[in-house]
């Protein structure tokens, strides 16, 4: 685990894009031939990585994300402050629709992401979001 920065300090996007690529080498895409790497900092100052993981049945497919958030909950949980994705390239990836709700419900409030465009909050790209908070309403 690299210290990235802090609960309420800045962010070192260098070292999360530096986590996103290095996860990006474990990346198992034979069908797509398009690997992912993803990271993010949490909100206690940990790196979390992921990469995809692809299937033969290709539907079952696990996004960077996805693996990316089950390694937050297997090194102690948290949330997530700020995340970055890139491709094969190296180049920032936006997540797609299903991981942006997934990253949705790991949020720190202030959580930020870097994006093809810079640096934007959830809110920017998942507005109007479906998250734990409905589920509450309706209890
Ligand atoms: N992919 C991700 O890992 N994250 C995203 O947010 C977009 C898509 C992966 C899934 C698949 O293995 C490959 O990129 C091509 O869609």
């Amino acid at each position: 685990m690299v210290p990235a920065g802090t609960a309420t300090g800045s962010v070192d996007w260098q070292a999360l894009e530096s986590a996103a690529r290095e996860a990006l080498k474990n990346a198992y895409a034979p069908y797509s031939k398009f690997a992912v790497g993803a990271a993010a900092l949490t909100a206690d100052g940990r790196i979390v990585s992921g990469c995809n993981v692809e299937n033969a049945s290709y539907g079952l497919t696990l996004c960077a994300e996805c693996t990316m958030v089950g390694n937050l909950q297997m090194t102690g949980g948290g949330s997530l402050r700020a995340f970055y994705c890139v491709d094969a390239g190296g180049q920032v990836l936006m997540p797609c629709g299903r991981c942006r709700q997934l990253l949705y419900e790991f949020r720190a409030p202030d959580m930020q992401l870097m994006t093809t465009q810079g640096i934007k909050t959830m809110d920017q790209v998942l507005p109007d979001a479906f998250g734990p908070q409905h589920l509450e309403e309706t209890r």
